[in-house]
């Protein structure tokens, strides 16, 4: 693990393998780890760049306010930290995704290709948004424990409870290693955070859009419609995977990621 200060903050990341660089950008409340089949995988062929966003994993929990931008803008620093100025292959899964558009908003001459991963290009409704600011005033008072066990049964398939009890033990643990402050940060920036479905016609960039089958928080047919409205996009569907492909069914997520990155 590696770290840089932005805002005397430190965000941790790690870089393993060499060539075109790749860089995974987390969900919500997660951390690097999630990506850890992947990062193994893609290593062999590039250069694998993870960071924590703030607040997550083994990143400071961040000092004030964060938004789509602020994550944005933390991993431009990132890159210019790594004195990377070739235009990466920029993957976003879920809350990873959210942040992908502001990158591409903020950044899009550092963008050779996208990924976008079980994720949404649509705002919160605003019933979706007051739970959000409900929630973090809760988690405020109580911890995050109540939000894993909310979030659990919409983040895996119904089969991976039953038969990968090791991959929903990881992610409980990935979860309950999230600050309380970088949760509240996230809840607020996903309230807050911009309508990106414009930002879809302006994306040029070959993009492969992915999402498990059973996947409830952004469902295939949502998906679908994100990659038609993309210049150039593939649609794969993951069999066997929730919300969570990169852990439940990593095998078939690392394939299409691989097939993007070698199309
Ligand atoms: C995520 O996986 O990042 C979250 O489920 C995204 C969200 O809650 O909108």
């Amino acid at each position: 693990m590696s770290t840089l200060t932005i805002d005397n903050q430190k965000l941790a990341y790690e870089v393993t393998g060499s060539g075109k660089p790749v860089l995974l950008v987390h969900g919500f409340p997660l951390n690097r780890e999630m990506w850890r089949d992947q990062i193994d995988a893609l290593a062999n062929s590039h250069m694998v760049i993870a960071p924590d966003l703030r607040g997550f994993g083994e990143s400071d929990p961040p000092v004030g306010d964060v938004s789509m931008k602020v994550y944005a803008n933390d991993l431009a620093a990132l890159l210019d930290h790594l004195s990377i100025d070739q235009p990466v292959a920029i993957v976003g899964f879920s809350m990873g995704g959210y942040v992908t558009f502001e990158f591409w908003r903020r950044h899009k001459e550092r963008v050779a290709s996208m990924m976008l991963i079980d994720t949404r290009a649509d705002p919160d409704s605003s019933e979706k948004a007051v739970s959000r600011r409900d929630a973090a005033d809760r988690v405020e008072k109580e911890g995050i424990n109540f939000l894993i066990d909310g979030m659990m049964p919409n983040l895996v398939a119904d089969q991976t409870f039953k038969g990968q009890p090791d991959v929903v033990k990881a992610l409980r643990t990935m979860m309950a290693k999230s600050s309380t402050a970088g949760v509240i940060g996230a809840l607020h920036a996903m309230a807050n955070r911009p309508d990106s479905r414009d930002t879809l016609a302006d994306i040029d960039v070959p993009t492969a859009v992915i999402v498990g089958t059973e996947d409830a928080i952004s469902p295939p047919a949502d998906m679908e419609q994100i990659a038609q409205s993309l210049k150039t996009a593939t649609f794969t569907v993951i069999a066997d995977a929730g919300h969570m492909t990169t852990m439940e069914n990593s095998a078939a997520l690392t394939e299409a990621m691989k097939k993007h990155l070698s199309a």
